[in-house]
């Protein structure tokens, strides 16, 4: 598992089978929406749900939130959404195509110039086979690239390559020269679909805009939230308040968010409507914990991460919630050895986070972000504070009997090893005093630690992990494929199916019938009377569906009914409670 690379084949399955549809698909579709079918609106109810029950229901200091999709344009701003959150966009001077300039080379790759070129550069490029390339098929491919439209550009690149042909050994470096033979100055990025000339690189921010209200008026603009998160931070007092929670505590959210992605791509990973599960969990600043514990506990210590202690560091909390995360994902069927953990650089970081990890899957199309989990200080809730007016601070009643407990030198102590602590990070002695006397006070802007994950993305590597091909031969030795996708039973959109062995005899089929209005009262079940029971077996697999249930004459003698398993094809018989029992047991 998984037996297939492609992505062609589980999209494919996910059309017949009525999981994922094309979004307005009668009308030619519309790119980067995607429609759930009635099985795979089941299965992501049940990621959210088990999602919901794992981060919310199941722990005591994480409360719930709903918040709407549109808010007040103020928290964009506060944000940075509005500034920054942009992709970096290239049009083609030619055939005017928009594109992510930072993803010019991966649709390269994917397309047919692409693997033209890969095709010329096997076993070392040779400039003969290059300039018929370019004289032949690369004029339907790619009419507007240099060396394809202009002869002496062609003749430059010529030479080149004959010169240093091992400069030339990769499909992109190729493609720069046919484009560049010439020595354009500055240099030109070629169109990936024409080979004509990209504009430079320009922001082009993500958010959909919307009007709200009747006047299409700038004043009255608003934008489609582009994560969740942000309702969180916004509605942190309320929620504090109102649950009663104290820090360390969290607030979940998940629903839509909306992206207008220049390049929606590789079925729902990238799409431009999704939807999140987010969780930001407040913790103290460190110099809080220290002046409440004495000591901050930090990874060098080697804690135990399995119970969150008073003395945890952020880069506990951090790496507490990146085990949570990858917990989670295991226990909804993703194999521990089918995913990775990809810590950012510190280049990489955003300025205001200490830590960012991407769990990463490798999906059919490459090794790709599944999830992240960010460590981002105070940044969140301190915007919003400067931008709305509003406290975001809190008050911890057991840092304020800390802070009392030590003298004026001992104060002085800690506030010099903090400012020099700040100074080393670039933030000013003044910034560090005022932090320390609220802290004194008891009071601070908590900082956060944020596990961030997509619904359809977990829910596409969950598809592409349960497939397989298997190749089966029965008694007479006739060799058959059975598609099956092996989903865990808790994810799985149907976990039982049931079918009456014939469908014209009333007391099976009657029986059948009774069996089925128990089960479904429990589960996802699902009703079969239509084949052959092989037939109906083949179906089931090909969804996914854990156990099949057989109700046949013997039924009618000792109660009993035929419990078909999915991945061993083993078959067992059961009274109606020994069933009931097994099911509940695996999807407790
Ligand atoms: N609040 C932090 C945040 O939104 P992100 O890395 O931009 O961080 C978090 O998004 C997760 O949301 C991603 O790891 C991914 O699972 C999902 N996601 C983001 N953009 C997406 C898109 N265009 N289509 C599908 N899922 C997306």
């Amino acid at each position: 598992m998984p037996t297939t690379n492609s992505l062609d084949v589980i999209s494919s399955l996910c059309k017949r089978r009525g999981f994922i549809f094309h979004s307005s698909e009668i009308y030619g579709g519309i790119n980067g929406f995607w429609d759930y079918g009635p099985l795979g609106c089941e299965m992501k109810r049940n990621i959210k749900e088990d999602w919901w029950k794992t981060t919310v229901r199941n722990r005591e200091d994480v409360a719930g939130l709903d918040a709407t999709i549109i808010m007040h344009p103020a928290i964009w701003k506060a944000s940075g959404h509005l500034d920054t959150f942009s992709d970096p966009m290239s049009t083609c001077k030619s055939c005017k195509k928009l594109m992510r300039a930072d993803q010019v080379w991966d649709i390269l790759a994917d397309g047919e110039i692409g693997q033209g070129l890969a095709a010329l550069i096997v076993g070392g490029v040779d400039a003969g086979k290059v300039a018929g390339w370019c004289k032949g098929k690369a004029k339907g491919l790619a009419p507007n690239l240099a060396a394809v439209r202009d002869a002496d550009a062609l003749t430059a690149a010529f030479e080149k390559i004959k010169a240093d042909p091992a400069a030339y050994a990769d499909a992109q470096a190729l493609y720069v020269l046919l484009a560049n033979a010439k020595g354009s100055q500055p240099a030109v990025t070629p169109c990936p679909y024409c080979g004509g000339e990209l504009t430079e690189p320009r922001p082009f921010n993500l958010m959909f805009k919307t009007v709200v209200g009747p006047v299409d008026d700038p004043a009255n603009v608003a934008y489609l939230r582009p994560e969740t998160a942000q309702a969180i931070f916004a509605q942190f007092q309320n929620v504090q308040v109102t649950s009663r929670q104290q820090v360390p505590f969290g607030i979940a959210q998940m629903g839509k968010s909306f992206r207008n992605e220049v390049t929606p791509r590789n079925y729902t990973f990238r799409s431009r409507e999704f939807e999140q599960m987010e969780l930001e969990f407040f913790i103290r600043p460190d110099e809080a914990v220290e002046l409440i514990c004495g000591t901050v506990t930090t990874m060098a210590d080697s804690p135990d991460l399995s119970v969150p202690q008073a003395s945890w560091g952020w880069e506990v909390w951090h790496k507490y919630w990146v085990e949570q995360r990858k917990a989670w994902i295991q226990a909804c069927g993703l194999p521990k050895d089918s995913f990775v953990e990809y810590w950012q650089k510190p280049e990489e970081l955003a300025h205001y986070a200490r830590a960012c990890v991407d769990i990463e899957y490798s999906f059919p199309f490459g090794v790709q972000e599944l999830e992240g989990i960010a460590a981002r200080s105070d940044f969140d809730l301190t915007q919003h504070q400067k931008h709305s007016g509003k406290s975001m601070e809190v008050f911890d009643e057991p840092l304020k009997l800390a802070a009392a407990k030590l003298d004026e030198a001992a104060k002085a102590a800690f506030t010099a090893k903090v400012s020099a602590e700040w100074a080393t990070r670039g933030k000013d002695a003044e910034a560090a005093r005022a932090f320390v006397a609220k802290l004194f006070e008891g009071k601070y802007v908590p900082h956060v630690i944020e596990p961030s994950a997509g619904v359809d993305r977990m829910m596409l590597a969950l598809l592409c992990n349960a497939y397989e091909e298997q190749k089966l031969t029965d008694e007479k030795g006739k060799e058959d494929v059975r598609v099956v996708m092996h989903f865990s039973p808790r994810i799985a959109p149907v976990k039982v199916a049931v079918f009456p062995l014939v469908k014209n005899k009333p007391e099976v089929y009657n029986k059948a019938r009774e069996i089925f209005g128990h089960l479904r009262r429990r589960c996802a079940a699902f009703w079969d009377e239509g084949g052959a029971i092989g037939r109906r077996y083949r179906r089931q697999d090909e969804i996914g569906t854990p156990w099949c249930v057989t109700i046949d004459f013997q039924t009618l003698d000792d109660g009993t009914v035929t419990l078909r398993d999915r991945d061993t094809m083993q078959q067992e018989r059961l009274t109606l409670d020994q069933l009931k029992a097994k099911l509940e047991e695996a999807l407790l």
